[in-house]
C-alpha cells in the first residue's frame, strides 16, 4: 500500500535527534525523520533488538549496513557473501561476533535474522527477495528490484502473499528534496506538468564502473559458480565478477541501473505510475573496455492523464563521458514555472506564459508590423476598442495562487539513504505500510528496463502503467 507523506510545516531542520542514540546525532535529520527516530529509540532495548543480515557485501553492502546501523535498535548478526576478502572485511569492520557465511540461504535459516538488505547485483534480486520473504523475512532490496521485466509480477506476489515487509532501496523516494517538490507541485508552484527533464551525468572511470580488482581475485577465493546463478555458465571472470554491472547478463545497463532513481523521484514527486509510451536511443561511445553495454542514453517516456497528474513526457539522460562534469539534475516543467533541483539544493522560476501588450502585439516581434498599413490601423483600433472596454484580447488563463518559498535546501550532510533507512525500519518494528513497496518499485524499474529494451531493439515499447504489463 502506498503511504504519503507529509513533511512538516517546519523549514528548519536540526542536527541532532534528543532521543536518539549517539550514533545518529552527527547526521542532519528532517523533522519528520526525527520524530520517527526517537520513536524507534524508544523501543530499543537489549532485547528487543531488528537483528539484520546483509547478503552481498560489496561497495553498497558497506554502505547500506553501516547505514541501518545508525537507526537505533538495529543489529548486525551475519553477511553472506562470495569473496573471501570481503567477508574477512565484514569482521575487520564490524567484529568478530559477526557471522559470515558463502551461502545466502544459511543467513535465510536463521531464526535470529528478523531483516535482510539484498546488495547483491541486479540478476540475483528477484530470487533473493522472494526466497527471504518466504522464510519470513523483512526484505530491504537494493534497486532495481528486478533485472528483467517479466521477474516483476513474481516478487509483488510474494510480496501479498507472505505480507512481508519488503522495501526497494532507491532513497530518492524518501528523499526530503523530492517531498518538498511534491509538495511545491500539489501547491500549485508550477501549475500544470507537461516536461520532466532528468540526467545522471558522469565524468570518471568509477563513475562508468571501472571498480578494482582485488589481487587476489581467483576461483580459490571467488564462489564464481554461485554468482552466475541464473546466469549463462562460463569459466572464471575476474573482471565479469567485479565489474558486472557492464554485462547485461549480471546487470541492467545506465538505465537499470541509474534511470531508476531518476524515475523513484518523478513518479513520487507527481505521484505517477508510470509510462505508457517508451523511446531510447544511445550506444557505447567512451568507456569501450569489454562490456556489452551502452555507455549514453536518452530516453524520452510519455505519461498519460491521471487523477493524480496531467498528461507529460519525461526526458531522462545518463552520459557517462560529461567532460563538463555535469552531475544529477532535475528540471520539472509546468505552464506556470520551473522547479530545477540538483537534490543538495531547489529553486523555483515562476514566470509562466507570457501574453503581449497591444503595444508589443503592434510594433514587437510579431506579424503586425509586416501588415499593410490598412491592416495595422485596423488592428490598432480593435485593441483600442478592446482596452476601452476592458477586455483583454489575449486573456491569459488563471494561475493558481501559490505563495511558498522560491528555493529549499536541505541540511549540509543531509542523506536520503538514511531517511530509507528509518521508514524501513519503522514498517518493520510497528507495522506500518511500507511506501516503496514491489508495486512501487516494479512501476520504478519497469520503464527503465523497457528503456534498455528500446534502445537495444530500436523501437518504441509500449507499457500499460496500471496493469504493469508490455504492451507492444
Ligand atoms: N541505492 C543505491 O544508491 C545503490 C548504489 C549502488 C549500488 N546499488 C545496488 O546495490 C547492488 C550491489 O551493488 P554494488 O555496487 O555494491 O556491487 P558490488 O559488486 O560492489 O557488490 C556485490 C556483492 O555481492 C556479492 N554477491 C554476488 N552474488 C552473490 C550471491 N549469490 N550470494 C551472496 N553474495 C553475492 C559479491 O560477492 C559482491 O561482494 C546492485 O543491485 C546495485 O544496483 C544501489
Amino acid at each position: 500500500m502506498m503511504r504519503r507523506r507529509e513533511t512538516g510545516t517546519r523549514r528548519g531542520f536540526l542536527k541532532s535527534a534528543a532521543a536518539a542514540s549517539a550514533a545518529v546525532t552527527t547526521l542532519a535529520l528532517s523533522p519528520e525523520t526525527e520524530a520517527a527516530v526517537a520513536a524507534l529509540a524508544a523501543d530499543d532495548g537489549p532485547n528487543d533488538k531488528v537483528r539484520i543480515a546483509t547478503v552481498g557485501m560489496g561497495i553498497i553492502g558497506f554502505e547500506d549496513t553501516s547505514c541501518a546501523l545508525k537507526v537505533p535498535g538495529v543489529e548486525l548478526v551475519a553477511a553472506a557473501d562470495l569473496y573471501a576478502g570481503r567477508r574477512q572485511r565484514v569482521k575487520e569492520v564490524y567484529g568478530d561476533h559477526v557471522d559470515v557465511c558463502v551461502d545466502y540461504r544459511e543467513v535465510l535459516d536463521r531464526k535470529d535474522v528478523d531483516a535482510v538488505l539484498l546488495c547483491v547485483p541486479d540478476h540475483w534480486h528477484a530470487a533473493m527477495s522472494i526466497a527471504a520473504m518466504k522464510a519470513g523475512k523483512a526484505v530491504y532490496c537494493e534497486k532495481p528490484m528486478v533485472q528483467s521485466v517479466d521477474e516483476g509480477p513474481a516478487v509483488i506476489a510474494a510480496q501479498k502473499e507472505t505480507g512481508a515487509v519488503f522495501q526497494v532501496g532507491s532513497q530518492y523516494a524518501s528523499s526530503i528534496v523530492m517531498d518538498k517538490l511534491r509538495d511545491m507541485i500539489a501547491a500549485g508552484a508550477i501549475g500544470k506538468v507537461n516536461v520532466v527533464e532528468a540526467r545522471y551525468n558522469r565524468n570518471s572511470s568509477l563513475g562508468a564502473w571501472q571498480y578494482t580488482l582485488p589481487l587476489d581475485a581467483s576461483p580459490e577465493t571467488v564462489d564464481w559458480d554461485r554468482f552466475l546463478g541464473k546466469a549463462p555458465k562460463r569459466p572464471f571472470d575476474a573482471t565479469r565478477f567485479f565489474r558486472w554491472r557492464n554485462y547485461r547478463d549480471y546487470g541492467t545497463a545506465v538505465a537499470g541501473d541509474l534511470f531508476v532513481h531518476l524515475l523513484t523521484g518523478i513518479h513520487h514527486a507527481v505521484g505517477a505510475l508510470g509510462p505508457e509510451k517508451v523511446a531510447a536511443m544511445g550506444g557505447l561511445r567512451y568507456w569501450d573496455d569489454g562490456r556489452d553495454v551502452y555507455d549514453v542514453i536518452l530516453s524520452l517516456l510519455d505519461y498519460p492523464k491521471t487523477d493524480a497528474h496531467p498528461a507529460f513526457t519525461v526526458a531522462l539522460q545518463c552520459d557517462f563521458e560529461d567532460g563538463g562534469g555535469d552531475a544529477t539534475a532535475f528540471r520539472f516543467v509546468g505552464d506556470e514555472g520551473v522547479i530545477s533541483t540538483d537534490l543538495s539544493s531547489l529553486k523555483l522560476d515562476r514566470v509562466g506564459i507570457q501574453w503581449p501588450t497591444p503595444e508589443q502585439e503592434l510594433k514587437g516581434y510579431n506579424s503586425v508590423k509586416t501588415f499593410s498599413q490598412a491592416q495595422q490601423d485596423a488592428i490598432a483600433a480593435k485593441l483600442a476598442i478592446a482596452a476601452k472596454l476592458a477586455r483583454e484580447p489575449n486573456k491569459p488563463p488563471a494561475r493558481t495562487a501559490y505563495d511558498g518559498p522560491e528555493t529549499f535546501a536541505p541540511p549540509p550532510g543531509y542523506d536520503p539513504r538514511f531517511d530509507h533507512f528509518v521508514r524501513f525500519f519503522t514498517s518493520v518494528r510497528k507495522g506500518e505500510p511500507v511506501y516503496e513497496d514491489a508495486v512501487f518499485g516494479f512501476r520504478a524499474a519497469a520503464p527503465a528496463l523497457l528503456c534498455n529494451q528500446s534502445l537495444y531493439e530500436s523501437r518504441m515499447i509500449g507499457w500499460d502503467p496500471k496493469t504493469m504489463k508490455v504492451t507492444g
